[in-house]
């Protein structure tokens, strides 16, 4: 799964230790008795369609531009194959949803392979895996359709398959085909399907066409695995969804609508994202449900709370104004969470989907106190928590902000809000104790937060400091509820925001596990149930640690933010063996890309000798010990 794996970690640990010359000792005494529950949720992710993230990213349909979606399509991604030429066709709408269709026209007395190419989202995956290909075909047609995955600077072919086919020319015809294949070195593949020229006759018209490889899991419809599956070992507990700005649309009539975002892909529009390009919505709210309950996690649903996001500010719905919308949420909480005698329940087992959803997190907008909206904010999250509450008293609530001057002065019993941290490294490890003294009444989600810092890869020292927030949040979980680092993924070929937690290109075997995401899988792997009290002598920093455990094994958190190296004494009454992972690079600057894997954790069994354990941290560096 990851490329640039050249680098052993194993090798880094014992070429530390004996770097450390001059070192401190940091002696931590961790009590086995009383402690406070850590929240059982602390750890998860954050998803919108952002860089590709989605379209082109973990949604596995890896066709570009596939359904000519949007009100002025052109043909970007496809290119004609042969003696023929290709248009953008509105003559001859697949569906209502999808009102373009591809033509293509081949001019009479030519023969020989004619078709069209698509280049997909900045090349194509294949991994060895069964893809299933879907199409739709209107047009006088009888005879062959081969479809090739094949390099597009190469030739080479990955996969091909020929099918038999006829349509007519008074309606679209679906088409399905599965596509044995061979992994591709790189991304530089090619979609194309040709016919004979000389069995058409004029023009033949193809909708929404579809690529998938085998899905995570196995889900129609479903994620790439190539991304799917270091999420999924990250062991996350909740998924925020769909945004972030991508919930809130550019203009009110650009928001996420869930509606359009079900059933049949030929039946969603799509639309134009916040994030620069359009949505394809293939990744839909039953998508998004079914991913997280393919990974075991709970869904913390967003949902559009009267206001978009518009450069320059914008003017927030409010009063009765807001009825509508708030009847769309109710509407969309009946498909979730309805069951088959309920209307919106009843489309749902439509789809397939019969058993109702587990949901009991719904946040109300997105960062509320921006752009202007902090002013109406309290009105309109009072008045959707107040329609929402009356029906759904299990539901706990999201404020989209933490800024007080946006909430209602009393916010209701039991809601949480949500607060953002993008921060330099340094900001990050000065706010370690952001939450220690802050009043325990209304609970926390980090909903966003990551080191940012010169549009850069994460980098080690940044990732330390987000380790050092983090122990600072694990210390606070009685408050701090949920974390998620923001944004998730990144396509390499097309970003414009760094950090990301996991990069990606279209080689099939290209993933980019960040420094950062070896930070969020090391604290979510390892995590306990009970904060334990740590007694020592030395004060927090450079050293920063917090103790947990869950039944017998205890873990104990540790990042070093600093060039020095530390000696470090964990002392834990009865333990006598344990697991150190450690991620450490003397370069504070050091970062792992699409060009180089520098930085990988490391894992070594110790042993406690008289009660203690003892090792080194080596300078910027992260560390968990798992006492057992
Ligand atoms: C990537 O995300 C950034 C903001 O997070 C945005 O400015 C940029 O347009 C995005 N790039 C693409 C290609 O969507
Ligand atoms: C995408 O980025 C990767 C990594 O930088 C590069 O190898 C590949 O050629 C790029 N693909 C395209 C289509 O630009
Ligand atoms: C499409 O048209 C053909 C021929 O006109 C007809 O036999 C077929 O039933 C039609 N299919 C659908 C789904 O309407
Ligand atoms: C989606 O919901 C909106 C508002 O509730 C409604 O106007 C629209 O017709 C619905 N669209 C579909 C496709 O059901
Ligand atoms: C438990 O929480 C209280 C209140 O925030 C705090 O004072 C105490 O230090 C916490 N104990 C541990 C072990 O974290």
């Amino acid at each position: 799964m990851v490329a640039f794996s050249a680098l052993s970690g194993l090798s880094a640990l014992p070429l530390l230790f004996s770097l450390a010359q001059c070192v401190y000792g940091v002696s931590l005494d961790v009590s086995t008795e009383g402690g406070n529950s850590s929240s059982p949720i602390l750890y998860g992710f954050m998803f919108e369609d952002i860089n590709h993230s989605g379209d082109g990213g973990i949604y596995a349909q890896l066709l570009r531009n596939n359904g000519l979606q949007g009100s002025q399509p052109d043909l970007t991604a496809w290119a004609a194959v042969g003696d023929a030429t290709l248009a953008v066709d509105t003559q001859n709408p697949l569906t209502e949803a999808i009102p373009h269709s591809l033509r293509l026209d081949v001019k009479q007395g030519v023969s020989g392979a004619v078709g069209f190419s698509n280049e997909g989202y900045w090349g194509i995956p294949v991994d060895g895996s069964e893809f299933l290909n879907t199409f739709w075909i209107k047009g006088d047609f009888s005879g062959d359709i081969t479809v090739r995955l094949v390099g597009s600077n190469t030739g080479i072919e990955y996969g091909s398959t020929k099918i038999t086919q006829s349509s007519h020319s008074g309606n679209f015809t679906k088409v399905s085909a599965t596509i044995p294949t061979k992994k591709a070195p790189d991304g530089a593949v090619l979609y194309q399907l040709t016919v004979d020229g000389a069995a058409v006759r004029g023009s033949l018209n193809f909708g929404l066409l579809e690529l998938f490889p085998q899905t995570f899991k196995s889900r129609p419809n479903g994620l790439k695995p190539q991304l799917a599956q270091p999420l999924d070992a990250v062991k996350g507990s909740f998924l925020r969804f769909p945004g972030g700005n991508n919930l809130e649309g550019a203009s009110e009539s650009l928001r996420w609508k869930w509606n359009q975002t079900i059933g049949p892909l030929e039946d969603r529009p799509g639309r134009q994202g916040d994030w620069t390009y359009y949505n394809t919505d293939g990744l839909g709210l039953d998508e998004y449900l079914y991913w997280c309950e393919d990974m075991g996690l709970a869904p913390v649903l967003g949902v559009w709370a009267g206001f978009a996001l518009q450069s320059g500010g914008n003017t927030p719905i409010t009063g009765d104004a807001l009825k509508p919308y708030i009847d769309d949420v109710l509407n969309e909480l009946e498909y979730i969470r309805g069951d088959s005698s309920t209307k919106y329940g009843a489309l749902r087992a439509s789809y397939g989907r019969k058993d109702p959803w587990t949901l009991t997190m719904v946040e109300i907008g997105n960062e509320d106190m921006l752009g202007g909206g902090c002013a109406s904010y309290a009105e309109r999250f009072t008045a959707f928590y107040n329609a929402i509450h009356a029906t759904y008293p299990d539901i706990t609530f999201i404020a989209s902000t933490a800024q007080s001057n946006c909430l209602p002065s009393k916010l209701p019993a039991g809601t949480w809000v949500d607060f953002h941290n993008y921060n330099s490294a340094n900001n990050l490890v000065s706010q370690f104790n952001q939450f220690d003294n802050l009043d325990r009444a209304v609970p926390y989600f980090i909903g966003e937060y990551s080191c940012q810092q010169n549009n850069a890869w994460p980098f080690m020292q940044g990732s330390v400091a987000e380790a050092v927030y983090m122990i600072g949040i694990e210390r606070n979980s009685d408050l701090v509820k949920m974390a998620a680092y923001a944004p998730l993924l990144q396509l390499v070929n097309a970003t414009q925001w760094r950090p990301n937690l996991l990069a990606f290109t279209q080689n099939p075997d290209v993933v980019i596990e960040t420094t950062s995401y070896h930070v969020q899988h090391m604290f979510s792997v390892n995590r306990g149930d009970t904060i334990r009290q740590v007694t020592s002598d030395s004060a927090f920093g450079p050293v920063y640690w917090v103790a947990s455990s869950a039944g017998n094994t205890y873990y104990v958190k540790l990042a070093n933010y600093g060039a020095t190296p530390q000696d470090i004494t964990v002392s834990i009454a009865a333990k006598t063996s344990g697991k150190l992972t450690v991620l450490a690079d003397h370069d504070p600057n050091a970062y792992n890309s699409d060009t180089q894997t520098l930085v990988t954790p490391s894992e070594v069994d110790v042993t406690a000798t008289n009660g203690k354990f003892t090792f080194t941290l080596p300078a910027w560096a992260v560390g968990v010990l798992a006492a057992t």
